[in-house]
């Protein structure tokens, strides 16, 4: 089938490459002039395990070229709109101008009986309004809200866990959702489960089920204020509670808590969404989730300041990871460098170091410092952060890298570490909720 993907970021590289990769013929569109040349060469303009690889394959068998030529979308039966909802500047409200110059740009190139498929996460009632836009045209819109997390995005995207189509009634719908089952008719034959829903229904589905994540890990997180207060250990409570399969044990990781280009953003669009349905108590809980997340962070740089002996100022604290999850360079709202940045303002000398992420990093922050590896960033370090949980840092030697710190204090950001390796190695170790 001739697809088309509007907006060539995060999610519309890879669902690009990936619905090449099914089997069909698509073109992807972007504004941005740079990112449509590297894609085309089958570079990804970010980091993406398994992404690169894909791009080269699919783009090599002709079945996947981008543009950024609005003309080159027609043609093709379904248009999936992928541009990014960030939050609006001072406001806890998604800012929709990209979804809004995305449909009004496709508008001249729709014919009657192509399919328009929302995938950016929106505010409940967008999907309703565009529809209407999309109308005259006589092209249907379904809303079709994606769940890639990033880091496993290729494997989302050709394995999902659940297909969701929100669909117009009647006629119009049936039939789009028999073109959207010919788009995802490799995943399907795997099994995969699809609901097909209302519009209203299909957006809520991806905020809500990202609200659940966030307040499962500020769950967790606020347990671990008890245990720092009790003496308890919150990765024993994790284990204990998460063998309870209605409760599970999956993102119930205590630590510095949820960042990201998603997670942060998506609760408060949720919370001013409900404010402006009149029914913000049903979120007000969000609120408390926010700040305890938020919080995690500000203790920790106490955390810090408490190994130190009470202050970090001039003290060189070595920070490892930047990016707000392990196999990812992204940055955005990072709780790593969050705390790295909250250190330096406070007079320590932060050295920052991560796999794939310091550039990134460096643009947001040029006021820090950067190191290639963890043993670089650790020479003569006061004290060590662990702070986005990469497989490298997880695996350090105690031992090793107690020959390059000036003193062995290291701080479990993530809670990954196995204290009694790091003590029995001379280190003072401290985790948020662990004794
Ligand atoms: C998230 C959703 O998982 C995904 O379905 C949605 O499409 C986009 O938002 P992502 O932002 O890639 O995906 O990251 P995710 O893996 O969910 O992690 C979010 C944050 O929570 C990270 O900062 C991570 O470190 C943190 N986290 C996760 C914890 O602090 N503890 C945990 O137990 C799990």
């Amino acid at each position: 089938m001739r697809i088309s993907v509007i907006g060539c970021g995060y999610l519309g590289a890879v669902h690009a490459a990936a619905m090449a990769k099914l089997g069909h013929d698509v073109v992807g569109l972007d504004i941005d002039e740079a990112k449509v040349a590297e894609l085309a060469a089958g570079r990804a303009p970010f980091y993406e395990p398994g992404l690169p690889e894909l791009l080269t394959e699919t783009v090599a068998t002709g079945r996947l070229r981008f543009t950024t030529d609005p003309a080159e979308v027609v043609g093709a039966r379904v248009h999936f709109v992928c541009v990014g909802t960030p939050q609006k500047r001072g406001e806890f409200a998604a800012d929709l101008t990209y979804v809004d110059a995305a449909f009004a740009g496709l508008l001249p190139y729709l014919t009657a009986g192509d399919i328009v498929a929302g995938k950016s996460t929106v505010p409940v009632g967008t999907a309703e309004r565009l529809a209407l836009d999309l109308a005259p045209t006589g092209a249907t819109l379904v809303w079709n809200p994606e769940f890639l997390r990033e880091g496993f995005a290729v494997k989302d995207t050709l394995h999902p866990d659940r297909l969701v189509y929100g669909v117009p009634a009647g006629k119009p719908g049936e039939d789009a959702k028999a073109v959207l089952d010919e788009v995802y008719a490799v995943p399907l034959s795997e099994n995969t489960p699809l609901v097909v829903t209302d519009y209203a229904t299909a957006q809520l589905v991806k905020v809500a089920a990202n609200s659940f994540l966030a307040t499962k890990i500020s769950f967790i997180n606020a347990m671990a204020e008890l245990c720092e207060a009790t003496g308890a250990d919150v990765t024993g409570l994790a284990d204990a509670i998460g063998y309870d399969a209605r409760i599970g044990r999956k993102f119930l990781n205590a630590g510095l808590g949820f960042g990201g280009g998603c997670l942060p953003k998506d609760i408060r669009a949720f919370m001013a969404r409900a404010g402006e349905l009149g029914v913000d108590q049903a979120l007000s809980f969000l609120r408390e989730v926010d700040s305890i997340n938020m919080r995690r962070r500000v203790r920790m740089v106490d955390l810090v300041r408490e190994v130190c002996h009470g202050s970090i100022v001039g003290r060189r604290i070595a920070v490892l990871g930047a990016a707000f999850k392990p196999n990812s360079d992204d940055v955005r709202d990072s709780p790593a460098l969050s705390v790295a940045a909250q250190m330096q303002l406070q007079g320590a000398h932060v050295v920052v170091t991560d796999p794939q992420a310091i550039n990134n990093a460096r643009k947001r922050w040029p006021d820090l410092t950067f190191a290639d590896t963890a043993e670089e960033a650790a020479t003569g370090a006061d004290a060590v952060l662990l702070a986005t949980e990469w497989a490298e840092y997880r695996d350090l030697d105690p031992e090793k890298l107690a020959l390059v710190v000036n003193e062995k204090r290291i701080l479990d950001g993530r809670n990954v570490l196995d204290p009694a390796a790091w003590r029995a190695a001379g280190w003072t170790y401290r985790a948020l909720g662990r004794r």
